[in-house]
């Protein structure tokens, strides 16, 4: 039987899994899910084996909000002997298919991590004995990463694996769709790790010239301490802040920064020389969405980043409502847009949203 295997926070295996199970079903591909509670683990096994590359080339992963990185199976679970580890994992594999590069992967748990020496000292004998056995290319030949296909090894003990593969064009590159971003030690609070990996998600490199760069201006709603706003001031930008809290003095010394004590919902700019705007407001993701949508369809800001929170129940449910409040303005107004969401690394309790309005704003009467 062939799964697709689907990384997640843990806690939130429910939302993942009625996520991919849904959007199959969009595609007409049916099965059945099993979630490994509380350990980021999502499987779906498909009815038709055929249906996970299938599904894997029509579904974007960029489109999965609660998902982090997939792979589909080779393998069902494979009992691992304490010696000939290797050995074993090739042998399973046979040489039919050729892969680029291989991820050593664990789930995002304390036992998880602690496995993770261990994937690290296998990764070296497992590599060399796959190129070996031609089922990983040679590194030269390996250039074009937006090609083929990406082994996956997910240990789920020492002694058990399964393997599977996910397409380049259509994965994460990182190890268990996590980034691994160093906290810098000048940012007033942990929360700018998220803006951090927002940017990385969401803004592809090459067009951060264009879209994340010196001289804009940036407006951050809710950005006390000031996290957010460090990551807005460390690229150049300058920020008006705007919450009744104060910021880091740090912040405020760089010049870069205009501190407003005020309520989000009730600033305006004065000029329409905003290009970002980025809201980490704790307040109802209805609210939030409904005035995210509003600041880019006045042509207050070019785009937007900001987090939904999450209701303690019904979470896929709240999230895809409050998506839909953002669409149906859009779609109202007749503007083509951009609209991306994903519950990211450093979120928790909260999903990170980027929009963008790709035409003008037509005239309103
Ligand atoms: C999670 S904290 C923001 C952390 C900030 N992004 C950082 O990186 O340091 C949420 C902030 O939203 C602010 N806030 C909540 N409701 C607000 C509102 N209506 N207007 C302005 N700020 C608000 C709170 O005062 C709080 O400082």
């Amino acid at each position: 039987m062939t799964s697709i295997v689907l990384y997640c926070r843990p806690g939130f295996e429910k939302e993942c899994g009625a996520e991919i199970q849904e959007k199959a079903s969009w595609n007409e591909m049916y099965g059945y899910l099993e979630l490994k509670k509380n350990q980021g683990l999502v499987f779906f096994h498909l009815h038709e084996s055929e249906h996970g590359e299938t599904l894997m080339r029509k579904l974007p992963l960029k489109r999965l909000i609660f998902t982090r990185q997939w792979f589909i199976t080779l393998t069902e679970k494979i009992d691992l002997p304490d010696y000939n580890r290797v050995e074993t994992i090739v042998e399973a594999l046979g040489s039919e298919w050729q892969y680029t590069d291989l991820r050593m992967e664990t789930v995002d748990t304390n036992d998880g991590k602690a496995l993770s020496k261990f994937c690290r000292k296998l990764a070296v004998p497992l590599r060399q004995a796959l190129r070996k056995a031609k089922v990983l290319t040679e590194k030269k030949n390996a250039s074009n990463k937006e090609e083929g296909a990406i082994l996956h090894a997910l240990f789920l003990s020492g002694q058990e694996v399964i393997l599977g593969f996910s397409l380049s064009h259509n994965n994460s590159q990182h190890v268990m769709g996590i980034p691994r971003l160093k906290f810098p030690s000048q940012a007033p609070s942990r929360s700018t790790l998220k803006l951090d990996e927002a940017f990385l998600h969401f803004i592809p490199r090459d067009e951060w010239d264009e879209r994340l760069t010196s001289g804009m201006n940036a407006v951050d709603l809710g950005s006390a301490p000031g996290g957010w706003t460090y990551q807005l001031v460390r690229r150049g930008m300058m920020v008006t802040a705007i919450d009744n809290g104060l910021m880091a003095e740090s912040l405020m010394q760089t010049g870069q920064v205009k501190h407003k004590m005020m309520d989000g919902f009730k600033y305006t700019p004065m000029k329409q020389n905003v290009y970002w705007l980025v809201c980490d407001m704790i307040e109802k993701p209805q609210r939030v969405a409904k005035l995210m949508s509003e600041w880019l369809l006045n042509g207050y800001c070019k785009e937007a980043m900001f987090n939904l929170k999450l209701p303690m129940k019904g979470r896929y449910q709240q999230v895809t409502d409050d998506l839909q409040t953002i669409k149906d303005a859009f779609s109202q107004h007749k503007v083509k847009y951009e609209l991306y969401a994903k519950h990211l690394y450093y979120d928790r309790e909260e999903i990170t949203v980027h929009a963008r309005l790709l035409s003008p704003i037509p005239k309103r009467d």
